[in-house]
């Protein structure tokens, strides 16, 4: 007879353990938002230093008539859609060309999208909310279940925590579910100044470090590890090869860590970092070489005064 074990491993647990067994050791960034990760991002957005939401909501704000114009007659389908604080912007004007607005915010926190229905329901009325909570790695199938023609859109420069063959990948599988004159709305943080940029990571209070922190705190919890947290520091820097800005958590001295749930030791060289998340800084060619390899058309695109942020309409 063989004695088995039930052994319930949280969902996160492999790619924690890839992870910290890489050398460089990283941590997906995917990671961030528990909870309180996702109340520190909500932080961030209002940050100072932290232009891109402002700056994509200033956009948006601008042209939403420009933009729901090009989209034509659409039901929207929000990507990552999280509580849709952006959303009405775009969703007002398009109530106003069209007699009903049909939204559907997906996402992968149930909390976040009670949020977006109330906030959408109240700010935007006559438009009618679906939301469904889907998880991107689950593909994007969900997409053709959604009937007419339809407009995604996929803002905050969310597509820049992928890598850049990954971020080819995930536009490709969104744009295989969408049919002809379907089109996308693409978020997209610009490069820019290290002396800009650099703070919008590292700001003043903070709230950042605590953020990329939390990640730790988090392993604490769900897989029974013992980090320290104050023995590690935040570190945001430019990687002007890649185009990208880094987050990553430097171990302060020799030290060790376990994680319980996945009966493994993990050890520091003073100095040694985990590397937490990358926030890839586009260029308009390196945009229009993205949207092109994922099977898209040239993009209408729109921009701030300052040339920081960008947002792009593509057609399938
Ligand atoms: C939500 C992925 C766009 O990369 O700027 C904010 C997350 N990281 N501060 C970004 C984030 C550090 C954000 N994205």
């Amino acid at each position: 007879m063989i004695a088995r074990e039930l052994v319930v491993v949280p969902p996160i647990a492999e790619e924690v353990r890839e992870g910290l067994l890489s050398v460089p050791k990283t941590l997906p960034a995917k990671l961030f938002y528990d909870e309180r990760g996702s109340v520190l991002f909500e932080e961030i957005t209002e940050l100072p230093e932290y232009y891109l939401t402002r700056t994509e909501l200033r956009i948006l704000c601008e042209r939403a008539g420009e933009i729901s114009a090009a989209a034509g007659q659409v039901t929207v389908v929000e990507l990552g859609a999280g509580t849709a604080a952006k959303s009405c912007t775009l969703l007002r004007p398009m109530a106003k060309r069209q007699l009903q607005v049909h939204y559907f915010p997906v996402d992968i926190s149930p909390a976040a999208l009670d949020e977006a229905v109330t906030r959408v329901e109240s700010e935007c009325p006559g438009t009618i909310v679906r939301p469904l909570v889907q998880d991107f790695s689950a593909g994007f199938s969900f997409l053709r279940k959604i009937p007419g023609r339809k407009l995604v859109i996929y803002l905050g420069s969310s597509i820049g925590n992928f890598e850049p063959a990954a971020a080819v990948e995930m536009l490709t599988q969104v744009r295989r579910e969408l049919s002809s004159g379907d089109s996308l709305l693409l978020g997209t943080d610009l490069a820019k100044s290290p002396a800009i940029l650099i703070p919008a990571y590292d700001d003043a209070q903070g709230v950042t470090a605590a953020f990329n922190k939390n990640m730790l705190i988090r392993l604490n919890r769900e897989l029974d590890a013992d980090f320290d947290p104050e023995n590690f520091r935040h570190i945001a820097r430019w990687n002007p090869r890649e185009s990208r800005m880094e987050m990553h958590l430097e171990s302060l001295c020799v030290q060790s860590a376990t994680i319980g749930a996945l009966r493994m030791q993990v050890d520091f060289d003073p100095l040694e970092r985990i590397h937490t998340e990358s926030s890839y800084k586009y260029t308009m060619e390196s945009v229009y070489s993205l949207l092109d390899q994922a099977g898209y058309t040239k993009p209408e695109t729109w921009t701030d005064g300052q040339g920081w942020f960008a947002l792009h309409l593509a057609r399938v």
